[in-house]
């Protein structure tokens, strides 16, 4: 029987990317974690497209696009990304990268450039993508659709809690602050913002663990 496809949208922090890989995990199903890519686009550009000021400059981005080769490889269970060859997961969790990436993820060009890859991954089921426009944009036909949302102060606990464990020093209003900026951006956008698709359904965790989230989760997902 066909495998089904998964989208999994919602704020920042909300736990969307390790939910989603332990229920790929227990479904036998791909996980793409679609913020990884806007990441790692960001990364490059904080790379190689500043202008003098140290601001990052889009049109040069635009014109880069196509040097830019991102690949999820498979590090026993965990899926890694690597750009052109280099492996970046560590970097695209940095404070640097989450400042900029909503402001390269609201672009047209940059947008365009990750939809084919993400779609084309759906194309034989048995998926499950985890992001900001994946029901409504990415995948509108998604079998299950999930929005999780959680109170700003659980989030910013999570998020400061998934930086310490990278090793990375972080100040909790600091983090706070940009969680706030990013949803603020990412909702407010021109382009497939961030925004719950009419059919999905809705999940607050904000007193859930990740273990009831995901029991929550499975019980909505009919038995394959
Ligand atoms: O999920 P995340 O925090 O790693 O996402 C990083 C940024 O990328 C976030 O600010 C919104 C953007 N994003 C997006 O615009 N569309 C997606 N499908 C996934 C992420």
């Amino acid at each position: 029987m066909k495998k089904p496809v998964i989208a999994i949208d919602g704020y920042s922090s909300t736990g969307k990317s390790s939910i989603s890989k332990v229920i790929a995990d227990q479904l036998g199903l791909i996980h793409m974690d679609t913020g990884a890519l806007y990441r790692g686009v960001t990364w490059y550009a904080l790379q190689h497209c500043l202008d003098e000021k140290g601001n990052i400059d889009l049109k040069a981005l635009f014109a880069s696009l196509d040097q830019i080769e991102l690949e999820f490889k498979n590090n026993d269970g965990t899926l890694v990304l690597f750009l052109n060859q280099t492996d970046i997961s560590k970097e695209i969790r940095s404070n640097e990268v989450s400042d900029h990436v909503s402001v390269v993820a609201k672009q047209k060009e940059v947008r365009d450039f990750l939809l084919q890859s993400q779609r084309s991954l759906a194309e034989k089921g048995g998926v499950i993508m985890d992001g900001r426009d994946i029901g409504t944009v990415v995948l509108p036909k998604a079998d299950y659709k999930f929005f999780l949302t959680a109170s700003i102060d659980e989030r910013t606990n999570r998020r400061f809690l998934e930086l310490k464990g990278l090793g990375i020093e972080a100040d909790k209003e600091q983090v706070k602050q940009n969680l706030i900026e990013r949803d603020k951006i990412d909702s407010e956008r021109e382009i497939a913002p961030l925004k719950q698709a009419d059919d999905a359904i809705v999940i607050d965790n904000s007193t859930l663990s990740k273990e009831e989230t995901i029991q929550l989760m499975l019980s909505y997902i009919q038995k394959i």
